[in-house]
């Protein structure tokens, strides 16, 4: 059986964990081994990244785009050589929440960088492997804002970023759907749960 490897995309808040979740237990119960994941932070060392790069505080200080972008992009390639490479390997399916996609859209479109330079830097890390299948939950940005609000919590450093930047991911997220059909589902996060879940694994089923 070969491996399937599926991503999950969207601004904070569009429901990318409850989409995986169900998507793993529609894995489950078909017999397939799933490994869900996510970036950053789906390994120990990315565990570390991660830390550093959303609640690293004071000590860290402002981060530079391309140390940040450099950072997401070895917390990437630890995660793909460790964790995705060998579960594809051994036909598992891969549910992962964010990969290139998010670098592309955060570092890429909603700051400095220039994205062609970013999916460059991604793409050595992991050695061109891109999904078979990425899910876009799209979300309005305000809706976005209201979802993270009624969530609660501590917000971390992006989160805490303007709308003006979420407006700008959220257009870089589209912009690169439109660019790759193919690899793309584009969904309206505002749809009810069951009901994306019916459009996923849809899309999923044609796979193979
Ligand atoms: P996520 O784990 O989805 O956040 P949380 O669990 O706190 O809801 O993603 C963490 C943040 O990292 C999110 O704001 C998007 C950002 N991010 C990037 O900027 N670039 C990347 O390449 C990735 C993978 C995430």
């Amino acid at each position: 059986m070969r491996g399937i490897f599926i991503t999950l995309e969207g601004g904070d808040g569009a429901g990318k964990t409850t989409q995986a979740e169900l998507l793993q237990e529609w894995f489950a119960a078909r017999g397939r081994e799933v490994v869900r994941t996510r970036e950053p932070g789906g390994t120990p060392l990315g565990a570390e990244i991660r830390r550093l790069l959303l609640h690293g505080g004071d000590e860290i200080g402002a981060v530079d785009p391309r140390a940040e972008a450099l950072l997401y992009a070895a917390d990437r390639a630890q995660h793909v050589a460790a964790v995705v490479r060998p579960a594809l390997a051994r036909g598992a399916a891969v549910v992962q929440d964010r990969y290139i996609d998010s670098s592309l859209a955060y570092q890429g479109a909603g700051r400095v960088l220039d994205v062609g330079e970013v999916r460059a830097l991604s793409e050595w890390a992991v050695e061109g492997l891109w999904p078979h299948l990425t899910v876009l939950l799209d979300l309005p940005t305000a809706a976005a804002a209201e979802r993270r609000r009624a969530r609660g919590g501590a917000s971390d450093r992006l989160e805490a970023e303007a709308e003006a930047f979420h407006d700008a991911v959220r257009s870089g997220f589209l912009a690169l759907a439109a660019a790759d059909p193919e690899r793309f589902l584009v969904l309206d996060a505002t749809a009810p749960v069951d009901e994306l879940h019916e459009r996923i694994i849809a899309r999923v089923a044609e796979l193979g």
